[in-house]
């Protein structure tokens, strides 16, 4: 083993911390990520490369790759159909009652952690009135993600269908008139009426939510990369994003971690939680 490679693995550890720093990965999770991406660089000091990572700021595009080589993006539309189903039956009609009761003209959610915007997009339908028989619901959706690449992807709101495991893996069928005549090679493209309350910003989960006062929160298989210190702050973010009586939605995997501060609302495969006043 030559110097260069020694000393790479005693900065490893270094560069490990400080992406967990910055967007609250494990430590140990990421360490592999991050020797690959550094072995996949064509810089000959690659000492002196991870060096400049560790004092560099968080704009910078040599930490803006590495954060993007250790992400990851899976998602699809009607992602936990029983989760959405429970929202669409239960949860918006109550959070849209209580809506109208206080005189407010819509309805604020926050899809964290988006990736490339097939969450966000199935509660733009679902507001449109996906499942049969329900009515619209004026909400207003903000999608967010620590990475631009993949925001820049769901702003087009333009999705192939490409095989077995795209974007439309999941449709259940009451969803499915919204998906008619895409065969594979096609692309489904957002309709136009359901952009207009829709948005996409940058944000990471360490920082403090760029709402308040939202109705609902989403954020669902993102948290389960983040240790437990990170996971909190994150958690506390969402909580704060909420108004009382809103609603967070979390991912299967995921556990509450202020359980105090939050009614559960269960249904046989799908559990959300309301914040308490
Ligand atoms: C597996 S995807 C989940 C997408 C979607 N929520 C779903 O359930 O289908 C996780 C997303 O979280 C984003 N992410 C990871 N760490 C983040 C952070 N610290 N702040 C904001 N987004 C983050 C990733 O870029 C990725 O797009």
């Amino acid at each position: 083993m030559s110097m260069v490679e020694t000393d790479i693995d005693a900065v490893l550890p270094r560069l490990a911390a400080a992406v967990n720093q910055r967007i609250g990965f494990r430590p140990a999770d990421v360490m592999g990520k991050i020797a690959s991406s550094l072995a996949g660089l064509a810089m000959p000091d690659r000492y002196a490369y991870t060096q400049r990572l560790a004092i560099s700021p968080p704009g910078d595009l040599a930490w803006s790759r590495l954060v993007e080589a250790m992400l990851v993006h899976e998602t699809y539309f009607f992602r936990h159909p029983a989760q959405i189903e429970l929202l669409c039956d239960q949860v918006l009609p109550e959070l849209d009652a209580r809506r109208r009761q206080a005189g407010r003209a819509m309805l604020s959610a926050w899809t964290a952690g988006c990736s490339t915007g097939e969450e966000t997009w199935t509660m733009a339908l679902v507001a449109a009135g996906a499942r049969v028989g329900s009515a619209p619901l004026p909400m207003s959706i903000l999608g967010t993600d620590i990475s631009e690449t993949v925001l820049a992807k769901a702003r087009t709101g333009a999705y192939p269908r490409l095989h077995a495991l795209d974007s439309f893996r999941a449709i259940p069928a009451w969803a499915a008139p919204h998906f008619t005549g895409l065969s594979e090679g096609r692309t489904w493209t957002v309709p136009a009426e359901l952009r207009h309350a829709v948005s996409f910003v940058a944000h990471n989960l360490l920082d403090p939510p760029p709402v308040t006062g939202a109705d609902l929160v989403l954020c669902r298989n993102t948290l389960i990369y983040f240790d437990e210190a990170a996971k909190r702050r994150a958690q506390g973010h969402l909580a704060a994003a909420l108004r009382p009586g809103g609603v967070l939605v979390l991912g299967a995997a995921d556990t509450l971690d202020d359980p105090q501060a939050f009614e559960p609302i269960e249904a046989p495969a799908a559990t959300v939680y309301r914040k308490l006043a």
